[in-house]
Parts: C-alpha cells; sequence; structure tokens
C-alpha cells in the first residue's frame, strides 16, 4: 500500500508540483533537475514506506508467529490437559470396575457364609430332634433293661451279688431270651464262645433245667480263672467248663484267622444244642468270630440254636451273611438290641439283611 503520510511524501508531492510547474513554465533544466530531486525523494519516501511496511509486516508476523506459538502451548496444554482427565476418567472406571468385582466377591463369600450357616443350624436342628428321638429310646431302653433284669431274678432266682448286665458283658434283655430258651429246649451242651457274666446266667439257666452243661472257650487266662472262680462261689462249678483256650493262627478257607485253639478240646459230632458266639473280642482281628461255624459246624446239633452278640457291628452282620451263605440257617429274630439268633441246619430261611444293614445305620 502505498500514500503520503510523511514529510517525505509531502516533500516529494511539493517537489514533484515545483518540477511540474517549471516543465509548465519553459525551464527543461530546471525542471528535470528538480524531477530528479522529487524522484530521488520519492525512491527514498517510497524505500522508506515500504521499510516502514516491510518493519509493520514482520511484526504483524513475529505477533502471528507469537500468537500461532502461544495457540500451539494452549492447545498443547489443552491436549495435556484432556490426556489427564482421560487418564484421570479411565483410573476412575477401572477403580469402579475392581469396586464392583470385590462387592461381587464379597457378597459371594457372604451368600456362602449364610448357606453355611443355614446348613448348620439345619445340622443342629437334626441333631437336636435325633438327641430327642434318643433320649426316648434310651428311657424305654433302660426301662425294658431294668424289667429283664427283675424277671431274670425270677426266672433263675440266684442267690448273692450277680455279675452286671451290659458294657462287655452282654445287656439283661438278650440274657432272659436266651435263658427262656435254655429253660424251654433243655439242652445237654451249650457252647459258648468268650466267657464272662453270661457264664454265669448260663450255667444258672442249665441248673434250673436240672441237667445240661456250659462248655465256655476263654483265651484270656485272667477272665478264666475270674469266671471259673465266680461261678465257684455260687457253687455253679458243676454245670460249667471254662477252658482256657488260646488263640491260634488257623486258615478258614483261603483267609487266616486268630480264633480258639480246640486241638485239645474233646468234642462229639451233632452235640451242640445250643452256641453262643460272643468272643473272640474284635480287636484280635477282621471278623474275628467268623471260623466259629466254620470250626464247629460238625458238632453242631441239627436245629440247634445259634446266638451271635453285637450285630448292631458290621463286621458281625458279615460273619451272619457269609454264614448263611455257607449253612442251612433259619432267622428267629432278635434276641435283644444287639443280639440275633438263629436255627442251625432247618432249611435256608431268608435273612432280614436289611433290618441288620438299618440297625448299623
Ligand atoms: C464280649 S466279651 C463277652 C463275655 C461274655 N460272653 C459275657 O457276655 O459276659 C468277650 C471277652 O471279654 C473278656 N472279659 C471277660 N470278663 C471280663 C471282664 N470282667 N472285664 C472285661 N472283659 C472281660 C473275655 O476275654 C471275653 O472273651
Amino acid at each position: 500500500m502505498f500514500y503520503i503520510s510523511t514529510w517525505r511524501g509531502l516533500l516529494t508531492a511539493g517537489l514533484c508540483l515545483i518540477g511540474a510547474s517549471f516543465v509548465l513554465a519553459g525551464f527543461a533544466y530546471s525542471s528535470i533537475l528538480v524531477a530528479a530531486v522529487g524522484l530521488a525523494c520519492w525512491i527514498v519516501c517510497a524505500h522508506s514506506v515500504a521499510v516502514t511496511f516491510m518493519r509493520r509486516l514482520r511484526q504483524f508476523a513475529e505477533k502471528t508467529e507469537q500468537a500461532t506459538l502461544e495457540s500451539v502451548l494452549a492447545i498443547h496444554d489443552i491436549e495435556t490437559a484432556i490426556s489427564g482427565l482421560s487418564k484421570r476418567l479411565t483410573g476412575v472406571e477401572q477403580a469402579s470396575e475392581r469396586a464392583e468385582k470385590s462387592f461381587d466377591a464379597l457378597k459371594s463369600t457372604v451368600m456362602t457364609r449364610v448357606d453355611k450357616l443355614e446348613n448348620h443350624a439345619k445340622r443342629i436342628d437334626r441333631s437336636v430332634n435325633d438327641g430327642q428321638k434318643q433320649q426316648v429310646k434310651l428311657k424305654v431302653d433302660t426301662v425294658r433293661e431294668f424289667d429283664a433284669i427283675l424277671q431274670i431274678r425270677a426266672l433263675l432266682e440266684p442267690d448273692g451279688p450277680t455279675p452286671y448286665f451290659g458294657g462287655w458283658a452282654m445287656d439283661s434283655m438278650s440274657v432272659l431270651r436266651i435263658a427262656g430258651e435254655i429253660l424251654r429246649r433243655r439242652p445237654r451242651l451249650v457252647v459258648e464262645c468268650g466267657s464272662g457274666a453270661s457264664s454265669f446266667w448260663l450255667s444258672k439257666a442249665l441248673e434250673r433245667t436240672g441237667g445240661g452243661r456250659l462248655l465256655a472257650f476263654e483265651h484270656l487266662r485272667e477272665y478264666q480263672e475270674d469266671t471259673v472262680r465266680f461261678l465257684a462261689g455260687h457253687r455253679l462249678d458243676h454245670m460249667a467248663d471254662v477252658l482256657f483256650v488260646p488263640l491260634c493262627r488257623m486258615m478258614v478257607g483261603d483267609e487266616p484267622y486268630d480264633w480258639y485253639d480246640l486241638s485239645q478240646v474233646h468234642l462229639q459230632p451233632g452235640s451242640i444244642d445250643v452256641l453262643l458266639v460272643d468272643g473272640p473280642p474284635g480287636s484280635t482281628g477282621p471278623l474275628a468270630r467268623y471260623p466259629a461255624l466254620p470250626m464247629l459246624h460238625p458238632f453242631m446239633a441239627e436245629g440247634a440254636l445259634v446266638i451271635v452278640d453285637d450285630t448292631i457291628r458290621k463286621e458281625e452282620q458279615e460273619i451272619v451273611e457269609r454264614w448263611a451263605a455257607q449253612y442251612e440257617l433259619k432267622e428267629l429274630g432278635s434276641f435283644g438290641e444287639r443280639t440275633m439268633a438263629f436255627q442251625f441246619g432247618a432249611q435256608k430261611g431268608a435273612l432280614r439283611l436289611a433290618e441288620l444293614a438299618e440297625k448299623a445305620a
């Protein structure tokens, strides 16, 4: 842009006008000189204007550059701020996800615990119920046991102190049933595996029948001597032979057992009318009482009574199952809470194995 605003412009214009007047007035050389000076002034003026213009243009460019730089910086700052915000947003999102996950985990833990507590409460409920049932059963059993003791004493009329029932010894209900069977059957020979309190009651029952004999096997010397002494004290020694019969290793079928060594015991074939299996103790080996029938069956009378104690135990149930598969055994039912009776040599009866299993449960 070119305009006349400075003194150089005015001077140039003045000189040009003077030059032009000299031309009009006819002063050719003077007018050329004035025109030249005016042109020079114009050039100077134009240069000055151009310098000013360039300076302003430079200033404008610098300002523009500065403004651009500032804008770039500002944009960079904004971008940095946005990136920071975005990072924070991501952080907040991750924290929220984490919080959600830990809430879920907490919820699941709480639910599991609630479930466990519910199950626990149900178990407690069941235990309380079972406990109440057992309490009722215990009362009934106690009354029955007591009643059986009274009946045994009335039936056998023992004098002096008598051995206790239960625990390691047979319970009173079983002894009452066995005593009843002895009085009814009047056996000639009763064989007992495992001596103790029952030896006294069996001898007493035999005494009441006026005949018969008890042959008891005892593998522990101490208890054999105790029983012999006790029977002698009650003047029953003539009714019973309580023998010390140690256990020995023997093969029954393919299996080894520790059972009574009968090599020194004399038995007549078909002579045993009643067999009570209450020894050896289960602690002497697995299925410890199984050999009783395999070893004694040649000496059993047809229709003999076989009594097995502790049939609430799984081992005794298995023993009975094995016997039933091998011998003619007819189940006669329960002789008390934990005692079963069978008839030997009768037609094979269906064993109530389901009932046995139920008792074990
Ligand atoms: C299951 S107990 C049964 C004894 C016997 N049939 C009775 O009912 O009294 C089996 C074993 O207990 C042992 N025994 C005998 N008298 C005992 C006593 N006073 N205390 C602890 N155990 C005894 C004997 O070794 C016996 O063979």
